[in-house]
């Protein structure tokens, strides 16, 4: 159970833009709107009823079945409600609600278990979904890593979004997309945690202290050079205890639990991640992107100066890695002093 500021004994009245119930809103999620809004203060259930035009025993209904679905809430007789914790499960209104305080307005799919959220979002778009929309899920029985692998998605703790846009771009827009979207991943944890020690190994870790803390997969639909629809998928370790994880992952897993010390909280996690991802996601598929993504990834990169091998199909080659070039290939400086540009295959480096 990831924990709220303890409250300070004054209460809270919703009030102005933000305290208005809007249009078709969810009551629930205008409960927890004003929860959060109102944190670590209490909100007064009067005030909610008024708001939401119900009775007060109507509000605490509503908040007695948020308490059955894992949000701890506490009650007080004179000063309301207060959301003092949330559980390591995603719960549909308070992700809505946290979206919302972020100021992001993007429709999303939660589920309990399914095969994998990039699959998931696969479906919904050949179903002709409204793009963009996010993917969540507890859990996944075939997390999709990257080059066939599996993705270990245990239940609770952690996160599995995939985002699906439709953007009608050429190719070479799309080439640095998964780079472009682990350095804005990466800077925004580094502030959101201040875990500092992060970075980006190409083409798609996020690294913490030398350990995998997360990872990415970027799948397309082409169509005559244009990139109809994709799914940006994201796995990130959170609050999860990699000491059980399976024994091939268990020493090169990291949470972010384990690199901060502290417990985070998700649901305000994967809001501001979703925020994150679209707004990288603008940005790459801009014009220009091109220039501050080279110069970015110097401060991100993971593998620079390190010796490294790289196997591709057949191949296999070692060499230093020199950073990227323009078109997202990773650059080695090999021993005989030449230089060469990889495009695909495994990189591990050489201890
Ligand atoms: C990798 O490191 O190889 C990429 C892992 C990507 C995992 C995420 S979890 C959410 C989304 N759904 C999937 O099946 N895979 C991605």
């Amino acid at each position: 159970m990831a924990e709220y500021p303890r409250g300070i004994k004054k209460k809270y009245t919703p009030k102005g833009k933000q305290g208005r119930v809007r249009k078709r809103e969810n009551p629930d999620v205008y409960v927890l709107r004003c929860l959060l809004q109102a944190s670590p203060h209490f909100v007064s259930g009067n005030q909610l009823a008024e708001k939401l035009k119900m009775s007060r025993v109507g509000v605490w209904a509503r908040v007695d079945k948020m308490r059955k679905a894992g949000l701890s809430i506490e009650a007080s007789q004179n000063r309301g409600y207060r959301l003092a914790g949330e559980p390591n499960l995603l719960v549909y209104p308070l992700l809505k609600a946290w979206l919302k305080e972020c100021k992001t307005d993007c429709p999303f799919y939660l589920f309990k278990k399914t095969d994998s959220t990039n699959s998931e979002a696969e479906r919904l778009l050949a179903e002709g979904v409204e793009t963009p929309f996010a993917v969540l899920s507890h859990q996944q029985d075939s997390g999709r890593g990257r080059m066939g692998r599996t993705w270990h998605s245990p239940k609770g703790g952690n996160l599995y979004l995939s985002i699906a846009l439709r953007p009608n771009v050429e190719i070479v827009k799309f080439r640095n997309f998964t780079l472009w979207q682990g350095i804005a991943i990466g800077k925004f944890l580094k502030v959101h945690t201040g875990v500092q020690n992060l970075l980006v190994k190409w083409p798609n870790d996020l690294i913490c202290n030398n350990k995998k803390l997360g990872g990415m997969l970027t799948e397309a639909s082409i169509d005559c050079d244009q990139v109809r629809s994709m799914i940006f998928g994201i796995g990130l370790n959170v609050n999860s205890n990699t000491g059980d994880f399976p024994k091939d992952l268990r020493d090169s897993s990291v949470s972010l639990q384990e690199a901060s010390g502290m417990s985070w909280r998700l649901h305000e996690l994967a809001a501001r991640l979703i925020k994150t991802c679209l707004e990288a996601s603008k940005e790459c598929l801009s014009k220009d992107s091109d220039a501050k993504l080279l110069k970015e990834w110097k401060e991100m990169d993971f593998l620079k100066g390190k010796k490294i091998k790289v196997q591709s199909g057949k191949e296999t080659y070692t060499g230093r890695a020199d950073g990227i070039d323009h078109s997202g290939g990773l650059r080695l400086k090999l021993r005989n002093g030449r230089a060469r540009v990889a495009h695909a295959g495994k990189v591990s480096l050489i201890l």
